[in-house]
């Protein structure tokens, strides 16, 4: 059986070690030769290069080579799958992507909004030059990409690398989602196979289909409307997980049929959002508190001791995140033709949406990459809904480009969670100031 060499470009992610744990787990389906940590802040990957070396030593000693680089051409070089995570301007740019529009009264959001706009305009160029590196190195490696915002990374890398069929775009979200309905039904989300449309953190569930075809979207939204539903994930038992599931039944009440990705939330209840944030302490503070904080203890206790046991990583519990992962690079390695959601070129799966849009639709996986289902005709609120956002998309991105500040305003003019122009002029201005490290000269 063929053995696999895999990098992870972002390798200091608070992921990478529940990563790093179920590729160990994954042996008989994905045996690993080589792992590549690849990231630009070299102390803090250390760290988890430290816990790699452990964690393999102790549960998967075949694998020869642990490497750990700041050097596109060290990481790059004889690699099959590249699972791309980086986070440009890491938490404390994040912190400032939430805060900055929340000054104005805005949705304050990493992927969504002005928030989102923000993080775009600064993963673009990191994401494009990562793919060139590898496309350079490694031509025929498959990269699975879900840096954020992946809606406007796709839309990117879409035109930079437009023939690339190995480059794929994915999201966790919809998975979190169907493992959450999975738990009502007692069952598992593998148990499930969905169906769904729109742009990435922008889409609906418009069946799901048990194993013996039969859909049981109908039932599972009475049972929302009425009782709610909780994330199933224990990483996500937290306030702002537990608050963003319960408005999905507040969405489900007020538009019924679809089960929407809990993202719509901040697009239809803009105000609302806005009004139960604290403009002084973020998800982002959150996060950096919580998990970031958590994951700097662990690491240096497991480096400190030489083992996990003791650890959770002893056990054989997973994050839903990588599992979703590798089981999609399973899907591509060993053909098993499984459906995943995956961000791709519509190319008419979507009968009345433009073809070049990247959209979050079905797609089967194996060998030869994806190939999308057909989702047919949308309705005309969701189709309304997602013309809107995907207009919003493309400028941003085309701003991006033509370094066009007049692209950039009307960006966010028509993003719903800002839709005045004279707030996103001065808001606009305030990203820029605080983006210089980042965008430099983009709009001067
Ligand atoms: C979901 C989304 C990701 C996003 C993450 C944020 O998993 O699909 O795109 O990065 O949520 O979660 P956090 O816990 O960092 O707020
Ligand atoms: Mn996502």
């Amino acid at each position: 059986m063929k053995r696999y060499s895999i990098a992870i470009a972002g390798g200091g992610s608070t992921y990478t070690p529940a990563l790093l744990k179920t590729i160990s787990d994954s042996r008989d389906c994905l045996p690993l030769r080589r792992l590549v940590l690849y990231d630009i802040d070299r102390d803090r990957q250390e760290l988890v290069h430290g816990f790699a070396r452990i964690l393999f030593r102790e549960q998967y000693p075949e694998v020869e080579d642990i490497v750990a680089t700041t050097d596109p051409e060290i990481a790059f070089a004889d690699v099959d799958f590249v699972l791309m995570q980086l986070r440009s301007g890491g938490f404390r740019m994040r912190e400032l992507d939430e805060k900055i529009p929340l000054r104005h009264g805005l949705v304050g959001q990493e992927t969504c909004g002005a928030g989102g706009f923000a993080y775009g305009l600064r993963s673009i160029p990191d994401v494009i030059e990562v793919v060139k590196a590898v496309r350079r190195l490694s031509p025929d490696a498959w990269i699975l990409n879900y840096s954020n915002p992946a809606a406007i990374v796709a839309e990117a890398t879409g035109r930079v690398f437009p023939g690339d069929r190995r480059l794929i775009n994915i999201c966790d979200m919809p998975i979190g989602i169907l493992e959450s309905v999975a738990a009502v039904f007692n069952s598992h989300r593998r148990e499930f196979e969905p169906r769904y449309f729109g742009l990435n953190h922008f889409g609906w569930f418009t069946h799901i289909y048990d194993r013996a075809g039969n859909d049981i979207l109908p039932g599972l939204l009475a049972h929302i409307a009425e009782n709610g539903i909780t994330p199933a994930d224990p990483g996500m038992a937290e306030k702002s997980w537990l608050e963003t599931y319960s408005n999905l039944r507040r969405m489900v009440r007020d538009f019924p049929g679809m089960l929407p990705n809990t993202y719509m939330q901040y697009y239809l209840y803009p105000q609302k959002m806005v009004k139960k944030s604290d403009p002084n302490y973020t998800r982002a503070n959150e996060v950096m508190d919580g998990r970031e904080k958590r994951f700097f203890e662990e690491l240096r206790l497991i480096n400190d001791r030489q083992t996990v046991a003791g650890s959770e990583y002893a056990s054989s519990k997973h994050g839903v995140h990588g599992d979703y992962i590798i089981e999609l690079a399973n899907a591509l390695a060993n053909n098993t033709q499984e459906i995943f959601l995956i961000i791709t070129r519509n190319n008419g799966a979507i009968r009345n949406f433009p073809a070049e849009a990247m959209v979050e639709i079905p797609c089967r996986v194996g060998k030869n990459g994806v190939e999308p289902l057909v989702v047919g005709e949308i309705p005309p609120f969701h189709k309304g809904l997602m013309e809107g956002q995907y207009a919003y998309e493309k400028l941003t991105v085309d701003a991006y480009f033509e370094q066009s500040y007049d692209k950039a305003l009307q960006a966010l003019t028509l993003n719903r969670t800002v839709t005045n122009a004279d707030v996103a002029r001065a808001l606009l201005d305030d990203l820029i100031a605080a983006n210089y490290d980042y965008w430099g000269k983009l709009f001067r």
